[in-house]
């Protein structure tokens, strides 16, 4: 994506927040850690940072985000939110919602959210969502939210042991797609989901993110923290908590984890 594209979404874009500043670069290690070494040099809150190649994109749990060259969509953005911390979980939410209300623009049917931040199609992952941490020379906590689609990657571009687990969008309706469009959608909508956010409304998060999540109903497997989780998935609470009912009838509540559906 080059310096023009990124100064022509800016000029377009009618968000309140997301995207700011667009720092477009061609290749880099990861998004996520350019935002990070902005936070900690003065980056405002909503500047984003997006690269049409990453080196090591960074995934959740520590794995590597399969990002090759000017295909797909790697960004991070910045965010300095007023609000508690331990609220941060419905910026997750928020923005997978975001990809899953993005993506419908293309796809008809068939795209949902497997909790707690996999967005999927045809039962394949299309998208992922890492959110990281940091505070800065100021001692201000700051958070990074970064985001990866796969837009365009043909299945020679996905790595052969994700190709039975992993999709794009070009794999999904048949054409390529601007990856410049899918950013200005998403950001739009990230803003949108932020302005819930920063007015407290979690409520009208969490009825966006049931809409599309469909891990309710379901026979699930959860790893959390080296211990497994398994049963039915009966619903999502008012903080985006899974509610799992094990076999004697009895509901936990998982915070986060890696689920797999049984
Ligand atoms: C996951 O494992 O599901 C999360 C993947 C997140 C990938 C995105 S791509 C843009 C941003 N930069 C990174 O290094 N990671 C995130």
């Amino acid at each position: 994506m080059s310096e023009d594209l990124s100064y022509f979404i800016k000029g377009m874009l009618k968000t309140r927040v997301m995207g700011r500043e667009i720092i477009s670069i061609d290749e880099t290690d990861s998004t996520n850690q350019d935002a990070m070494k902005l936070a900690q040099k003065g980056g405002q809150e909503g500047w984003v940072v997006v690269a049409r190649r990453q080196r090591r994109g960074k995934g959740r749990r520590g794995k590597q985000w399969s990002s090759p060259g000017g295909q797909n969509l790697y960004m991070s953005v910045l965010l300095r939110p007023r609000i508690s911390l331990r609220k941060t979980s419905f910026l997750t939410l928020l923005a997978t919602v975001a990809v899953a209300e993005t993506l419908s623009d293309y796809i008809a049917k068939g795209v949902f959210i497997k909790w707690p931040n996999d967005v999927m199609v045809t039962g394949k992952k299309i998208s992922g969502i890492l959110l990281e941490m940091g505070k800065d020379v100021n001692g201000e906590d700051f958070l990074v939210l970064g985001v990866g689609i796969n837009v365009n990657c043909t299945r020679y571009e996905i790595p052969p042991e994700l190709s039975e687990i992993a999709t794009s969008l070009y794999l999904e309706i048949g054409y390529s797609v601007s990856v410049k469009d899918v950013l200005f959608k998403l950001l739009n909508r990230l803003d949108y989901g932020y302005c819930l956010y920063t007015s407290s409304d979690f409520d009208a998060i969490i009825e966006r993110f049931r809409a599309f999540e469909q891990t309710t109903g379901r026979r699930v497997l959860i790893d959390v923290a080296g211990a497994r989780i398994s049963g039915h998935a009966v619903g999502i609470d008012e903080d985006g908590f899974l509610l799992v009912q094990d076999d004697d009838g009895k509901i936990s509540k998982v915070i986060s984890g890696d689920l797999q559906f049984e």
